[in-house]
């Protein structure tokens, strides 16, 4: 008999087994925790034919934001694709969704994403997996209204239920609705306090409004189930580091990138962002990190893959220059150049730029760093990542032309930054704007 899952969704196998792994696989990674793989590998090794199964497997690698997955994600679609079950509508069109992703057209497979969500705004794992997508993508609306969209379909009492609200909840707070995305972040974590997503959706909440008290208590006293065994624990420790930051604390931030955040053996890609981006921010603030930089830079070197992801790109990119890396800083550049034009990238037009302005600020042409970082500050949504992420590019111009001595252009990006969030750079702004007389 066709099997199910919690939300009625058919899964084309007939497998009871089957359909509790996919369950099973599905909580862990609605909570991210680790490791949602292990719990499917044996379910696709009994059931070759699972097609649903495939796809999940799919979409775990491609959440990993990882270039070197997408072969691996491509052979799970290849084994959906080849199952004697003929797909259930829902399978077919999301194996149609998720191929050209793992061909490299993140943006191309999230526009079909968007169809097969309005067909099937039940099927809870394609809505957390493009939710990823939207934030990689850089589409903050998309963040909030693609669970809008979907939640009209949902009653309080279905499974998984509470995870559209973490969602939603971090869509609202990066629209700037951070009343609501407090609220909602809590009411998830009122149905599942495991719900790591939603956590970081309040953590958000407090980093862009500068309660660093408060977050500073939320992610060390009231939530500490995610610093084990869960795949946000080093995003979630970066938050906490931004928020020692925040405190102009450094050496706790810095103990915390040794303790947490410094790249271990299973560190993944977005682990390898999160530890690039800290490092620059301690940078930024004078802070001499260069030999934790040439060990990054160590591991991006074995990781990168150049070419696929702007933001990740750019990320090994502050790893390279942090550390000084010349010849590998040229090596980078010219795959980077290399890309065609017109590749189905998200902002790679840009990327060349990015980096250069990177590079130039690692060889203190910081004037240069400045000048070609100001255009790209009005469409920095494009570059994806959350907000609290993308500030990196306003903070790293706003200190070249510090350091480059052009006081007009530190004086409004000052103003710019006490105005929108002063919490930014640690009271630096503050002052600078007390001074300017308009905070
Ligand atoms: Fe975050």
């Amino acid at each position: 008999m066709i099997q199910h899952d919690a939300r009625g969704e058919a899964l084309g196998t007939d497998q009871p087994a089957s359909a509790a792994a996919y369950e099973e696989a599905l909580a862990l990674f609605n909570t991210l925790q680790l490791d949602p793989v292990v719990v499917l590998e044996p379910a696709l090794a009994q059931d070759p034919d699972f097609i649903a199964g495939h796809l999940m497997m799919a979409g775990f690698l491609l959440s990993g934001i990882d270039g070197q997955l997408l072969p691996a994600a491509r052979e799970c679609l290849g084994r959906a694709a080849a199952s004697r079950h003929r797909p259930t509508v829902r399978e077919k069109s999301l194996l149609a969704a998720l191929r050209p992703w793992a061909e490299g057209d993140m943006g191309g497979a999230n526009r079909l994403l968007d169809r097969h969500l309005v067909d099937h705004p039940r099927d809870l794992f394609a809505l957390q997996l493009t939710h990823m997508a939207d934030l990689v993508l850089g589409r903050p609306a998309m963040l909030r209204d693609r669970i809008g969209r979907a939640l009209v379909h949902w009653q309080p009492g279905d499974a998984g239920y509470g995870y559209l609200l973490g969602m939603h909840a971090f869509g609202l707070e990066e629209c700037n609705e951070y009343a609501r995305a407090e609220r909602l972040g809590h009411r998830a974590l009122a149905v599942d306090p495991q719900d790591t997503w939603a956590v970081h959706a309040v953590a958000h909440v407090y980093e862009m409004q500068g309660r660093v008290a408060e977050g500073i208590h939320w992610l060390t006293e009231e939530t500490r189930h995610w610093e084990q065994n869960n795949a946000l624990a080093v995003h979630n420790h970066w938050h906490l580091a931004l928020m020692h930051l925040s405190n102009r604390d450094e050496a706790s931030a810095l103990a915390l990138y040794d303790r947490a955040i410094a790249p271990g053996p299973a560190a993944m890609a977005l682990d390898l962002v999160d530890a690039s981006a800290l490092l620059w921010r301690l940078g930024l603030r004078g802070v001499d990190v260069a030999g934790r930089f040439e060990a990054l830079a160590a591991r991006w070197q074995a990781q990168a893959t150049w070419g696929w992801s702007v933001f990740n790109d750019t990320h090994a990119m502050l790893a390279l220059v942090g550390a000084g890396e010349a010849s590998r800083i040229a090596q980078a550049s010219a795959a980077i150049e290399a890309v065609p034009t017109g590749a189905p990238l998200p902002w790679w037009n840009e990327a060349g730029t990015l980096c250069d302005a990177v590079t130039a600020f690692g060889s203190g042409a910081y004037a240069r760093c400045a000048q070609l970082l100001l255009p790209l500050l009005p469409i920095a949504h494009g570059f994806g990542g959350s907000q609290a992420q993308r500030s990196l590019i306003f903070l790293t111009a706003m200190e070249a032309a510090r350091r480059a001595g052009d006081s007009a252009l530190y004086d409004a990006l000052a103003s710019e930054a006490a105005m929108r969030k002063p919490a930014w750079t640690g009271g630096t702004v503050e002052r600078r704007a007390q001074v300017l007389e308009v905070a």
